[in-house]
């Protein structure tokens, strides 16, 4: 399978439904904030460093973003495409990814964005933290990372329309509908 970058706002589904690809293609999957909690989980100096910006729902830099996201690129297994969950997140990792990947000869592949309402991204948001506790799934944290999606990642949707990669999939109500016409599009792929 091509690469495929996942994009959407907090809530909207971009590790769920990248679990499902993965299973479905048999391909490598990097989240972002997964690697990130990972470090602060070890209480490495990199998790200390993102704990801050996590916790406030804020972006970690770029530059230290890009850095991890190369590494984790590179310890993946060759070859099968990558899904990349929740980055790029900014033109400047966007760049530095088309410019990682071009550097080893490979392709960005296509981007999939979610679009799902406000309320029930937030409805979502509560849920899961009821069952999973995340730092960062709380009502004043979750409205600073709305914003910080609307302000920093979403004008970034344009930037892949440019390259030609954007295809859009709004939530209708149904998870299997979603599913059902992500797989559809990624048959294509093949
Ligand atoms: P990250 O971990 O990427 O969090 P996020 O973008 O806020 O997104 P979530 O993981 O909360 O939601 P999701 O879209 O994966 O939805 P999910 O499938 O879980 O980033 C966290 C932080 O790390 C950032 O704020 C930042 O500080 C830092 N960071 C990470 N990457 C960075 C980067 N590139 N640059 C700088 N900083 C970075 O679904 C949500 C819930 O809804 C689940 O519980 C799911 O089960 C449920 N759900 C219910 N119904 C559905 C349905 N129909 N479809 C999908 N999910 C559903
Ligand atoms: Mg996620």
């Amino acid at each position: 399978m091509k690469n495929i970058i996942i994009f959407g706002a907090p809530g909207s589904g971009k590790g769920t439904y990248s679990d499902e690809i993965v299973a479905r293609y048999n391909m490598g999957h990097i989240s972002t904030g997964d690697v990130l909690r990972g470090e602060i989980k070890q209480g490495t100096q990199l998790g200390k460093i993102a704990k801050g910006y996590i916790d406030n729902g804020q972006l970690i830099p770029d530059e230290l973003m890009i850095d991890i996201l190369a590494n984790t690129y590179d310890s993946m297994p060759e070859g099968k495409g990558v899904i990349f969950d929740g980055f790029p997140r900014t033109i400047p990792q966007a760049e530095a990814l088309k410019q990682m990947l071009a550097q080893r000869g490979h392709d960005m592949g296509v981007m999939i964005e979610l679009i799902v309402d406000e309320d029930t991204l937030m409805t979502r948001l509560l849920n899961r933290a009821k069952e999973q506790g995340r730092a960062d799934d709380n009502e004043e944290t979750i409205k600073k990372r709305f914003a910080v999606y609307h302000n920093q990642t979403a004008p970034l949707a344009e930037w892949f329309q440019t390259e030609g990669m954007r295809h859009t999939f709004t939530w209708e109500g149904s998870k299997e509908l979603m599913l059902e016409n992500i797989f559809k599009f990624l048959d294509t792929l093949k």
